[in-house]
């Protein structure tokens, strides 16, 4: 039985109810809810109609295929860009559809033409739609990027629906990239491109064309205030990989980072440099996460994670400050990392190694806007927290990772020999790791217990008149 009433769709987070209230109930976001009348769908799933329906069709059984099946490996196809490569899990999968999300002016465009052009110099045929651009702003972008003379078709369109008949058309076409999901418009759906109903009708048409053709889709996706990519959370679920491009527009950095992929590592990390002459790879990243190091004098609170991410080992240096103990209650501050990991690692510091925490401010930062999720990552961030409360340096020529257990045991990370290995190819001599790692060149320090840790730190040279001594005595002999 067809309604001929409206609902209310959710445009954070695609969930759909009967009347409309300032706050979605299902994501909580405010003002996030918008009418959307007289959509198809209004009739109850199972009503009697449907169920009649169903009654008639005699539907076929699956064709049930075997695990131990010839599938050959998916062919990749490389974009040109190492670290898109990289991020992607190895290049493009034919048929296979990626999500790009970032900030507007982070380089989204900038980026798939440098991408799409470096296919099309592959031999590949390739395709951009843009619903933001001109055609004059993208030539004048291509020429600026060294483009202007690879084999791109353009398009300035809107209409899903052409873009995915031009992905038939082109049984060749080898990648189609969409700039951006939130200006199209799938036809017989009546809401406004961008709200969530578009999006999905827009996503679902460009993606089935993709998947039968074989050319691999990326869709753009504008990033909201809060970080997601606005409207279609619900387009995570469509696509086989979500990337998002991520960095401070003020700075030349960007990161690019895989949260999901079907085809690879989900947590892979690619990193560039915004330049006058579009993106540059930076082959090096852990040169970028490592603050100044050389030549400087030693500091307190700092020390460097030996983490892994994706595919390969990234060294991050992390950095705390402690405060003197204060009447007011104490301020805790975290950027780049989880603040119920700091809270933990502060109260295991408390009472498995007697460190007097409480009452004093603490602030906890990652270098180089790197969020750092690794549980390895709690060794590098107690090593900086006590260093700062001790006032001793860490040493200097060391790294760390190792997971913090709440019984003070520190646990290893997988990938051991990559971090350490990576560790002696950036010219650290020293890590203060958990369990048997083993290095040729590096000098190891088991770190089994965290109050290990704090002896390591504890013998270092007293830099300024220590916070406190009541508990120092525990730590000298
Ligand atoms: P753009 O790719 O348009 O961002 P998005 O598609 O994510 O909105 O990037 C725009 C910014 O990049 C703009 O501020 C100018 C800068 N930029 C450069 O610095 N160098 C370049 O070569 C190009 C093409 C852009
Ligand atoms: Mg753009």
């Amino acid at each position: 039985m067809a309604r001929s009433s409206s609902r209310y769709v959710c445009q954070s987070c695609g969930s759909v109810s009967g009347r409309w209230s300032g706050k979605c109930e299902a994501c909580e976001a405010w003002n996030s809810i918008v009418e959307e009348v007289g959509t198809a769908s209004a009739a109850p799933i199972g009503g009697t109609k449907a169920t009649a329906a169903r009654a008639k069709l005699r539907t076929p059984p699956l064709a049930l295929e075997q695990l131990t099946g010839g599938t050959p490996p998916q062919p990749r196809t490389s974009t040109g860009i190492h670290e898109l490569d990289r991020a992607l899990g190895g290049g493009l999968v034919a048929g296979g559809a990626v999500l790009l999300g970032g900030d507007p002016g982070i380089g989204k465009s900038t980026l798939l033409l440098q991408a799409l052009g470096g296919v099309a110099n592959g031999g590949h045929e390739v395709v951009y739609v843009s619903g933001e651009e001109g055609i004059d702003q993208i030539r004048g972008r291509a020429e600026r990027l060294g483009l202007a003379n690879a084999a791109v078709g353009l398009a300035t369109a809107t209409s899903a629906d052409a873009a995915a008949a031009t992905i038939k058309a082109n049984r060749g076409l080898k990648l189609i990239v969409i700039d951006s999901i939130q200006t199209m418009y799938a036809e017989g759906v009546e809401s406004a491109p961008g709200s969530v109903a578009q999006v999905r009708a827009s996503a679902q048409v460009l993606i089935t064309a993709a998947k039968q053709s074989n050319a691999a889709l990326i869709l753009v996706g504008h990033v909201t205030k809060d970080g997601a990519i606005a409207g279609p959370r619900v387009l995570e679920h469509m696509v086989d990989a979500v990337l998002y491009f991520e960095g401070d527009s003020s700075q030349h950095y960007r990161i690019l980072r895989a949260v999901k992929n079907r085809f690879g590592p989900a947590d892979a990390l690619g990193v560039f440099e915004m330049t006058g002459l579009g993106l540059k790879e930076v082959p090096n990243p852990s040169t970028l996460f490592l603050a100044e190091r050389q030549d400087r004098d030693p500091v307190t609170g700092a020390a460097v994670f030996a983490g892994f991410r994706g595919a390969r080992p990234l060294l991050v240096e992390v950095q705390a400050l402690v405060g003197n103990p204060s009447p007011a209650s104490p301020r805790r501050a975290v950027v780049g990392w989880d603040s119920a990991r700091l809270a933990m690692t502060l109260a295991v510091l408390e009472s498995r190694a007697g460190l007097p925490f409480s009452g004093r401010d603490v602030f906890l930062s990652v270098a180089g806007g790197l969020k750092l999720e690794e549980p390895a990552a709690d060794l590098a961030a107690a090593a900086a927290l006590v260093s700062a409360l001790l006032e001793r340096p860490v040493p200097n020529e060391s790294v760390f990772y190792g997971e913090l257990a709440l019984s003070g045991e520190v646990r290893p990370a997988p990938q051991a020999k990559s971090r350490l290995d990576e560790a002696e190819r950036l010219g650290f001599s020293e890590a203060a790791v958990p369990g048997d790692a083993k290095s040729s060149k590096l000098r190891i320090t088991k770190i089994n217990r965290i109050d290990k840790l704090v002896q390591l730190i504890a013998a270092q040279p007293l830099l300024k008149a220590p916070k406190t001594s009541d508990w120092t005595d525990r730590y000298d002999d």
